[in-house]
């Protein structure tokens, strides 16, 4: 039996954009009253107005204010943590400090609302990681490793957290803002070239993710998993 969503308590960190935009927008449609939280900003207020949610200004770098917002909500049904600002390149070229960095927003964000969580037995909490954990490239092995630390971490919180399920979803290169620092033809390129390269023959968008990340919250036999949702790129 499918777990319903009409007026599930959902926490989407990480709500204001992309992937966890798209998931705050699928468990509303499905009658979730959803909560979205990042730093705050336009953005933020904007995209919970889209779904007639709650705006919630959180830092996942500030575990101070992170105890204290589960500490004064109801536990929750599902929270999702899709919440990264990370930096790419070579080992070798990417200085400590930005690496150090991409390893704390990410995995140490996720690893701040896990601990602190409150969510209800047999809820669940989704992490987000990437294909390059088990499909490494050689420009991006850093994201391969905090990848492969959010599924591991996700793994065994699933002993630690149960009846609470944890699960993670593995996304391929999707179609989101973290790519709005390139430019427009460069972005283009680069997503053509990707394209050819699946099965699907097209890069993802981040509805795709939102339906998997739906899919391990509202299945109550889906605990300490990992989803890869990639449109093939693991098998290319
Ligand atoms: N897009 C892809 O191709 C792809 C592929 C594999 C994996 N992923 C992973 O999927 C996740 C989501 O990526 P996306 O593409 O959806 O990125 P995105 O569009 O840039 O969204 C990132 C979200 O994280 C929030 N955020 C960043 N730092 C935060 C902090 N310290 N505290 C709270 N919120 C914070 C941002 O809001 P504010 O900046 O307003 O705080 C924004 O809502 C990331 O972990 C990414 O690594 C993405």
């Amino acid at each position: 039996m499918i777990i319903g969503l009409e007026n599930a308590r959902v926490l989407v960190v990480g709500g204001s954009s992309g992937i966890g935009r798209a998931t705050a927008e699928a468990f509303a449609r499905s009658g979730a009253s959803v909560t979205v939280a990042s730093r705050g900003g336009e953005t933020l207020t904007e995209a919970a107005a889209a779904i007639q949610g709650r705006p919630a200004p959180l830092d996942t770098g500030d575990n101070e204010a992170i105890e204290r917002f589960f500490a004064e909500e109801a536990p929750f049904d599902h929270v999702v943590v899709s919440a990264a600002k990370t930096k790419g390149g070579p080992v070798g070229k990417l200085p400590i400090a930005d690496a150090q960095a991409s390893m704390e927003s990410k995995f140490w964000g996720a690893y701040r609302i896990a601990r602190a969580s409150r969510i209800v037995d047999g809820g669940s909490l989704t992490f987000v990681s990437g294909f390059l954990s088990h499909r490494p490239s050689p420009t991006s092995v850093l994201q391969g490793a905090i990848n492969a630390a959010i599924e591991a971490l996700g793994r065994g919180l699933a002993l630690e957290r149960a009846p609470v399920r944890v699960n993670t979803v593995s996304p391929g290169l999707i179609d989101t803002p973290l790519y709005a620092g390139m430019s427009d033809p460069d972005r283009a390129a680069m997503f053509d070239r990707a394209a050819a390269r699946l099965p699907v023959g097209r890069i993802g968008n981040p509805e795709d993710v939102a339906a998997a990340i739906l899919l391990l919250a509202t299945n109550p036999f889906a605990t300490g998993t990992t989803l890869t949702v990639d449109g093939g790129a693991s098998i290319a």
